[in-house]
């Protein structure tokens, strides 16, 4: 038997350990109820909701996502039932099943990232909160925090104050100094990060000349990004005291081993699962199938094991 189980926290005075290493992305997943009727949530390393807002939010307009020839450019903008249906209508379903279970969230100001927080704060059965700070589709919110360690810095306060959850933070892969972000945020308190969001991009349709999408930008995933997730996750595991989950492009079980060699401890499967919806339970069977192969007895073993 091949030991998969992670360990998510350090900072916090909660465990997080993961039985298996896949997580699935926040947004690509919805909030698993759909997922639930296809194969058993039971089986993954754990769900990560849709993204969270205080408010109920329609998203952007349509289109809202676009297939390039590697990859997805999505604009969704956020639509999601805010964070007192999720509480009201979704957490009773997530309650039943025995998954570690993350909320995703994002506030418009600083303030709501600390109000976001505080609601999840006596919900037991949450056992951590993934912090975007990195959208690039929105106009208020989202990246902007994720570009200034100052700003970063600010989020991690108004989190921090309201709850003792274990906080993982969702940064931008698109700064002028990643190393610094990461220091920033795990000095004020993360428990891990998640490297990262999706890139800005945008497609242009060449018979209308018109940007494709409703919002014109949205954020490119799948594999046309996952070498530079590789490289995100090894730059940032050289200063970072805690767990990286790596996200951007991992579609089979050794795009994960690689990424867990550049240093994570997670992956996170998003465009992957639009190809195929059961890739997160293949990507598990093919992590251990890997591991036995290779005579690997505790997946931590690796973690981290091609940095130089
Ligand atoms: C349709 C779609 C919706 C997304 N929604 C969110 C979201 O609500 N919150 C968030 O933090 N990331 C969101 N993401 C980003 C993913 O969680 C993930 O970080 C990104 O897609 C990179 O991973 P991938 O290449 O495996 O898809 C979304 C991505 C897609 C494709």
């Amino acid at each position: 038997m091949v030991n998969l189980s992670v360990e998510l926290t350090s900072n916090s005075k909660y465990d997080l350990i993961l039985p298996n290493p896949v997580l699935v992305a926040s947004g690509t997943f919805s909030n698993a109820l759909e997922m639930s009727k296809i194969n058993n949530i039971e089986l993954l390393g754990g769900i990560i909701s849709k993204g969270t807002t205080i408010n109920p939010r329609f998203g952007n307009n349509s289109p809202r996502i676009i297939e390039t020839s590697s990859g997805l450019i999505n604009s969704i903008g956020f639509q999601n039932i805010g964070v007192n249906a999720f509480i009201k209508d979704i957490l009773p379903i997530w309650n039943k099943w025995n998954v570690p279970s993350i909320v995703n969230i994002m506030g418009n100001n600083i303030q709501e990232y600390g109000e976001l927080a505080l609601k999840f704060d006596d919900i037991s059965s949450i056992d951590a909160l993934e912090i975007n700070i990195s959208c690039p589709n929105v106009e208020v919110g989202g990246m902007e925090f994720g570009q200034d360690p100052h700003e970063a810095i600010k989020v991690m306060k108004s989190v921090k104050k309201n709850t003792d959850k274990p906080c993982i933070v969702k940064l931008s892969p698109i700064v002028s100094n990643l190393q610094e972000i990461v220091k920033a945020v795990q000095e004020h308190g993360a428990d891990a990060i998640t490297v990262s969001n999706t890139y800005p991009a945008m497609a242009i349709d060449i018979n209308k000349r018109k940007p494709i999408l409703g919002a014109k930008f949205g954020g490119l995933s799948g594999p046309a990004v996952k070498s530079m997730t590789i490289r995100n996750v090894y730059i940032a595991s050289k200063v970072a005291t805690i767990p990286i989950i790596a996200s951007g492009g991992i579609m089979s079980a050794e795009d994960a081993i690689e990424a867990m060699m550049a240093g994570a401890s997670a992956v996170q499967i998003g465009t992957a699962t639009y190809i195929d919806p059961d890739a997160p339970w293949k990507i598990i069977n093919g992590i251990t199938e890997w591991c036995e192969t290779n005579t690997i007895n505790d997946i931590n073993e690796i973690i981290g094991s091609a940095v130089i």
